[in-house]
């Protein structure tokens, strides 16, 4: 079925990710730069009742999955209430936090059929992630994450490799996955600006695979089946009660079968991850034009893979880099 949602490689768009804000409670290196990052004027910034507008407009589209994003989406005043009103929609709502105030949710995430929650967590170790975070919250997050398995919700652990840095850790994340039925996603190191990245730093799904491959029994190896749509190609050690997975944007990049549009916290349409343009659907709703024409142009302009980095050495050169920081997309 052909809608608005559908680009020209025939790709639907079902998934929508939302940011709430450009805000966060940690600093992560490769989220953003040292001095932070120009915020939008308040008065740019989506208000709760545009973000289920403009959401609604979208569900009537075909979406059917909303991922609430940031920034850190729970650092915003009205969060809980943003969530139990997108729940209303016929959607599956899901949420990226860094985990800190996790806590604070328990009860609205059940509220609002919340199953699965992703948490980014790139160490095991304090020192480590108060050096990537520039914050000190790690036993929070840790405490935060145990809570959320006891409270009965699957846990995604988001980990970004870089080389030198944590990509000592990959086995240990992998045997918390023993008695813990955590989800753990190694994830390649992606250029964003402000993030200095280069592909000295990338730990690659082949290099995550050789750690796997030194450690366990290859006949104790699996490859389980991924979901439609997933970023994540997906594995287990045979007898763990947990899973783990590689995201490889970078290396072996997913973009056939992306479903996936994003909207910022200011309202704009990204159609790719690393879209250089963005289509503004703020304006024309704050001045009562219809926005399903925005919707359709921003889709139909969406490039192959990439925004059109189908290959290693364009995805290597900073000419295509024009884009947001990551704390302003929302990953
Ligand atoms: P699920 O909905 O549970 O599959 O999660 P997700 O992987 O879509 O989302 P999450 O916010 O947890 O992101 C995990 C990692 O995947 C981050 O590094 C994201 O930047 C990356 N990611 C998410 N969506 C896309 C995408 O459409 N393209 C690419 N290249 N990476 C993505
Ligand atoms: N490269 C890859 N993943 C990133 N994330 C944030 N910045 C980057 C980057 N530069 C991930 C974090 C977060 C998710 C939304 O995006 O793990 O959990
Ligand atoms: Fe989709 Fe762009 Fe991500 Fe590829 S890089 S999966 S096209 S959002």
């Amino acid at each position: 079925k052909k809608s608005i949602l559908t680009d020209t490689f025939g790709r639907e768009h079902n998934y929508l990710r939302i940011s709430l804000t450009e805000r966060c409670n940690l600093r992560c290196t490769y989220c953003m730069p040292a001095a932070g990052i120009t915020l939008s004027p308040k008065s740019h910034i989506m208000t709760y009742e545009e973000i289920y507008t403009i959401a609604k407009e979208f569900v009537a589209n075909g979406v059917t999955k909303i991922r609430l994003t940031g920034g850190e989406p729970l650092v915003r005043k009205d969060a809980a209430l943003i969530m139990e009103k997108l729940a209303t929609l016929p959607i599956e709502l899901a949420i990226t936090t860094n985990g800190v105030l996790v806590d604070r949710f328990i009860e609205t995430f059940k509220k609002c059929g919340i199953k699965t929650v992703n948490i980014s967590l790139d160490s095991l170790s304090a020192s480590k992630n108060k050096s990537i975070t520039r914050r000190d919250y790690f036993t929070k997050v840790y405490n935060n994450i145990q809570l959320l398995l006891k409270e009965g919700f699957e846990v995604k652990l988001n980990c970004v490799l870089m080389k030198g840095f944590n990509d000592n850790e990959i086995v240990d994340f992998i045997a918390l996955t023993k008695k813990q039925p955590l989800q753990i996603r190694f994830i390649e190191f992606m250029p964003f600006d402000g993030n200095k990245w280069n592909m000295e730093k990338l730990v690659s799904l082949e290099d995550i695979l050789k750690q796997v491959y030194n450690r366990y029994d290859i006949s104790d190896f699996i490859r389980l089946n991924d979901k439609p749509n997933d970023t994540a190609k997906n594995y287990q050690i045979k007898g763990y009660k947990g899973t783990f997975a590689i995201i490889s944007s970078v290396t072996n990049p997913f973009c056939d079968s992306c479903n996936r549009i994003r909207l910022t916290a200011n309202g704009h349409l990204k159609n790719c991850l690393f879209s250089t343009t963005e289509s503004d659907v703020l304006t024309p709703l704050r001045n009562g034009n219809p926005i399903a024409a925005v919707i359709k142009k921003a889709v139909l302009a969406k490039k192959n893979t990439r925004n059109g980095m189908d290959t290693l050495q364009k995805f290597k050169d900073p000419a295509f880099h024009n884009n947001r920081s990551m704390i302003a997309i929302g990953g």
